[in-house]
């Protein structure tokens, strides 16, 4: 079968996106430190892309998660497979996604996060599918929302594959 990636946002439609996200963090968070959480591997291409277009000083810290099940749903179950290097007591914290989709893993994670001490504790993702939540999840800035399609590229794979598109893109097989 022949695998295709037909696109949804294009390179420059993204990096416009990220930077009015930098740009508003910034405004929100003047006169503070932004601690920005990578949820690898997935957050990791727009949190760099993210950091480098905010103008308040950030700090970086990096966690893995994975939920068991298939690897095209979420089962509820979160492992945290990496943990942060740093507490987050007193630090004004930014969790950073790719995409949030049934919202199982970042529920799980703002629990777990929330009870280490931070000042305050935000979320952002690059890709959100509001129409797949199954948990209450509020999402502070979102990139975009998109319908309830398999989407990679920018962080996102389909088997491993694909993290590195600089545009996000559906899948397609013919
Ligand atoms: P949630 O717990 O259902 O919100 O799962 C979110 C995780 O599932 C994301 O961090 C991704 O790793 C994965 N995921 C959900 N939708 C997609 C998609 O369209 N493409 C690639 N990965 C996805
Ligand atoms: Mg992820």
């Amino acid at each position: 079968m022949a695998e295709r990636v037909r696109v949804m946002f294009t390179e420059e439609e993204v990096d416009k996106r990220i930077r009015e996200i930098g740009e508003q963090i910034s405004r929100d968070y003047a006169g503070k430190t932004v601690h920005l959480i990578c949820v690898l591997k997935g957050g990791s291409f727009y949190m760099t892309e993210l950091a480098k277009r905010i103008t308040v000083p950030v700090t970086l810290d990096f966690m893995s998660a994975s939920s068991y099940g298939s690897s095209t749903k979420s089962s509820g179950v979160v492992k945290i497979v990496k943990d942060l290097d740093e507490p987050l007591k007193d630090k004004d914290v930014i969790i950073v996604e790719d995409i949030v989709d049934s919202g199982r893993t970042l529920s799980y994670l703002i629990k777990m996060l929330g009870d280490r001490g931070p000042k305050s504790i935000k979320l952002t993702t690059l890709l959100d599918k509001p129409d797949r939540r199954v948990t209450d999840v509020k999402v502070d800035y979102t990139g975009f929302e998109i319908p309830d399609e398999f989407v990679v590229g920018y962080g996102l794979d389909y088997d491993q594959r694909y993290r590195n598109l600089p545009y996000i893109g559906v899948v397609e097989f013919d």
